[in-house]
């Protein structure tokens, strides 16, 4: 199979859905990879290293889509690229249907089989091909890092000669895998840390991570498959009186609650920021989905009236686009490897794949497109939803 790699498009993407190692395996396997010239060069990865892994170096975006088979991105074609996919390219990236379903539709109309990632079953089997907990990994890091120098403070207690320095108090909302990674970060920096989910289960492992599980009179939120489930107004406002007193006291609130294919839940209101002391951080990893504090600006870093700054950047993997990369190439590998073995099979060229195999979760879970149709459920229903 010719396996394609264009440049990502998308204002602001950084990352690039194959890294050379990753390259390396694939042509080891018998591949033959194209890469579109400078696809990971804002990455860290120029040309040369792709060409010395064994890629061809192409020259634009015309002529990985003319060649490939199957077309490995991270995000979904912008408009300017769907006339370029040719029916019967596998394409492979992190589509995000459910939130963009009219991209979705433009890939099945140009009649690309495609597999969405983000739609991974999060079985035990998938785990290591699972893009969501990769960028999340990424994500909870790095935004405990933004906070603590937009802080402009000390994280760790410090003993000086000029006397001792309190600590930084971080609040962490949300323990899945982004704010687990933010508190063992907040942890490693120093802070005192303490979170909170409204899944029971996590407790455990945010106190495994040595930061404290706030005990809060909070419904249990545990959903379907490991996520959230989504809670009513009520809830939702016994949780923020709950939390307004740890927010107020908190010099750093990295928020990452989310529920799936829902608006992010709105934990942090207006008084509850207003509350906190000025110079105080909210980076709010939610901002993608609404936001979990009611002054996020999606893309924007904001400072209230009161001095408290909220920062509602997006894409924050894309911060760290050379981590991210091989992260997300190696989940993106592990797919192919099943899909090869459970559908793709001796197939020479994309003109000589078969049906998808029946009852196979992860191809039948992530397929968004197949034969010119939007195959997708969720997704076409999202569409007519939304009147299209
Ligand atoms: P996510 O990104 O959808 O949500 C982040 C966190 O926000 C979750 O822990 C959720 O419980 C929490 N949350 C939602 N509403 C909230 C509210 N109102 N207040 C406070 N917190 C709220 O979830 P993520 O991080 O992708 O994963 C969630 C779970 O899935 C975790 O238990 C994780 O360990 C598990 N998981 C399982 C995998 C597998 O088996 N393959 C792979 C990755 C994660």
């Amino acid at each position: 199979m010719y396996i394609g790699v264009p440049r990502e498009t998308k204002p602001g993407e950084r990352r690039v859905a194959l890294v050379p190692e990753t390259v390396a395996k694939l042509v080891a396997k018998g591949h033959s990879v194209g890469i579109e010239s400078d696809a990971g060069t804002s990455a860290q990865m120029p040309d040369a290293l792709y060409a010395a892994a064994g890629a061809e170096i192409l020259p634009d975006a015309q002529s990985v889509y003319d060649k490939a088979d199957m077309l490995l991105k991270i995000r979904a074609p912008e408009p300017a690229e769907i006339p370029l996919l040719r029916p019967g390219t596998v394409l492979v990236a992190q589509m995000m249907p459910l939130l963009d379903p009219e991209s979705a539709a433009q890939v099945a109309k140009a009649g690309a089989v495609s597999f969405s990632m983000d739609l991974m079953p999060r079985i035990t089997r998938a785990q290591s091909m699972d893009v969501l907990s990769s960028m999340s990994t990424v994500a909870g890091y790095r935004a405990v890092l933004q906070g603590a120098l937009l802080a402009e403070r000390f994280f760790p207690m410090l003993m000086t000669a000029a006397g001792t320095i309190a600590p930084a108090k971080a609040l962490i909302l949300g323990a899945g895998v982004a704010g687990l990674q933010a508190i063992a970060t907040a942890r490693r920096l120093g802070a005192v840390v303490q979170a909170f989910d409204v899944r029971p289960a996590s407790r455990e492992q945010v106190e495994s991570l040595g930061a404290g599980f706030l005990s809060l009179p909070v419904a249990d939120g545990e959903g379907e498959g490991g996520y959230a489930r989504a809670m009513g107004a009520d809830e939702e406002e016994l949780e923020r009186q709950a939390l307004a007193d740890p927010v107020k006291k908190a010099d750093l609130v990295v928020s990452t609650a989310m529920v799936p294919g829902r608006r992010a839940p709105l934990l942090v209101n207006r008084e509850m920021v207003d509350s906190m002391h000025p110079g105080a951080v909210i980076v709010d990893l939610a901002a993608e989905t609404g936001g979990n504090c009611e002054l996020t600006v999606p893309g924007e870093v904001v400072v209230s009236d009161g001095g408290v700054i909220v920062d509602g950047r997006l894409n924050v993997p894309s911060e760290m686009p050379l981590p991210a990369s091989q992260l997300f190439s190696r989940n993106l590998v592990t797919f192919l490897d099943h899909a090869f073995s459970a559908w793709i099979g001796d197939a020479k060229d994309k003109t000589q794949l078969g049906a998808l195999p029946e009852g196979d979760e992860i191809l039948r879970s992530t397929c968004v497109s197949f034969g010119g149709e939007l195959v997708h459920k969720a997704t076409a229903e999202r569409l007519i939803s939304i009147g299209r």
